[in-house]
This record gives structure tokens, sequence and C-alpha cells, in this order.
């Protein structure tokens, strides 16, 4: 079980950072443009050097730009040229009929792949087959087509489990507290989460009445 930060905002993974839970970092285009605009290599360093700062070797994933195949080999390599320094770097590429041999020529040259945007079990089949590292389905983006997100995480889990296929299910697109347990409960690897959810994750009324009543207790014995 593995929780990633789904942010390109540097507050929020040094508060993450800090407390030890990461076992990754995922971004994408939508995420990035979030943040206050910036030189973008400049940005996804700044990323790095904290997860140096705080002595992390985890993934990192930058998604490619460009719907356009060999604009996607062109920004891959020059994130491996920019960042492959920090050596657990993943390209994320779109799942498709043509990034799949961007996927493959990626993995022939020994970088590391996330493969995003997946929302049915044929898809996460196909990358992963194709040598994705990471398979990313997009829990909140299925339920919203009208399919049932945590069946296809419970079906690639089994099919993946079944025939040892090496890559690491990730879901993403998380949109409530609830939808981390079901995915892992379904066989997700990894969840991706938005940094808005933690404090709802680790907070609950009964918990701050308790402690609460701790702290006064023993005030009062001390008294
Ligand atoms: C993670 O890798 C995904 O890019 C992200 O979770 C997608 O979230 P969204 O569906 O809310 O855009």
């Amino acid at each position: 079980m593995k929780i990633f930060l789904d942010t390109a905002n540097l507050e929020d993974i040094e508060d993450g950072l800090r407390r030890g839970f990461p076992r990754g970092i995922t971004t994408n285009p939508s995420i990035l443009s979030k943040e206050r605009k910036t030189d973008f290599s400049a940005h996804i360093q700044k990323i790095i050097d904290l997860l140096i700062k705080y002595d992390y070797d985890i993934p990192l994933s930058v998604e490619v730009f460009s719907a356009d195949p060999k604009e996607m080999i062109a920004q891959a390599e020059q994130f491996v040229h920019s960042f492959g320094h920090y050596s657990n770097l993943n390209v994320k590429i779109p799942i498709g009929w043509n990034e799949l041999q961007v996927i493959r020529e990626l993995r022939n040259r020994g970088v590391n792949v996330n493969c995003a945007a997946c929302m049915s079990f044929n898809q996460a089949a196909m990358d992963a087959l194709a040598g994705a590292n990471f398979v990313s389905l997009f829990y909140g983006r299925i339920r919203d087509g009208g399919d049932n997100p945590e069946q296809i995480v419970r079906q690639v889990h089994a099919v993946f489990k079944e025939w040892n296929i090496p890559s690491e299910i990730i879901v993403g697109s998380v949109r409530q507290p609830g939808d981390v347990a079901e995915a892992f409960q379904a066989g997700a690897d990894i969840v991706t989460i938005q940094p808005k959810f933690f404090k709802q994750m680790v907070s609950h009324p009964k918990t701050d009445e308790v402690v609460n009543q701790f702290i006064t207790d023993f005030k009062n014995w001390l008294s």
C-alpha cells in the first residue's frame, strides 16, 4: 500500500515530505497549470530539490504535454536530459494506440513510464503489456463515465496477479477520502491523492474528543 502526492504545489509537497508518508509524486499538465506561471523545468527541478532535501528517493511522474508521438518522445528525452539525474523519474504517457509505441520506445531506452488516463481494463492491460512500469486508472473519471471504478481496479489487480504482470496499479482521480480505502481494497498498489484530502484523512471528531479528554483528565489529576 503506497500513497503518492498528486500535486505540483511546492508547499503541499514539502508539508507531505515532512510527514514521512509519501511514497511518490504524480503531476500532470493540468496540475502544473494550477501553479503560479513559471518555468516548467525550473519548477520540476524545485520538486526534485525538495525530494533530495528531505532524503526521498521515490517515483516522480512528469507528463508529456503533446498528443503527437514524435513530440512525446522528444519531450521525454528532454525530461531525461533535464531531470534524469533524479534516478526515480517516470515519464507519464497517456494510453492510446500510438502512445503504446511511445511507451515501448521509452522502455527500450530504459526510461520508466507511468501510463496515464486509463479508464478500462483493456487500456490497463495493453499498456502493461507494452511495458509501462505504472498503470494509472482514473477512478473519479471512470465513475463520471458511468462505469464502476472499483470493479475495474479489482479486475486489473486480479488479472495482473494471475499472470504476474509487474506493472504497479496507481489509482488517481480521487474525488473523496472514501475512494482511498475502496481503491486499496480493490487491489490498487498505489493511490495518488490531492493534498486537500490529507487533513480530512487524518481527522475525526471522536479523535479530537478523546484527546481533549485525556489532556483535561491529566491536568485535573496534576492540579
Ligand atoms: C494522477 O496521476 C492523475 O493525473 C490525476 O489524479 C488526475 O486527476 P483528475 O481526474 O482529477 O484530473
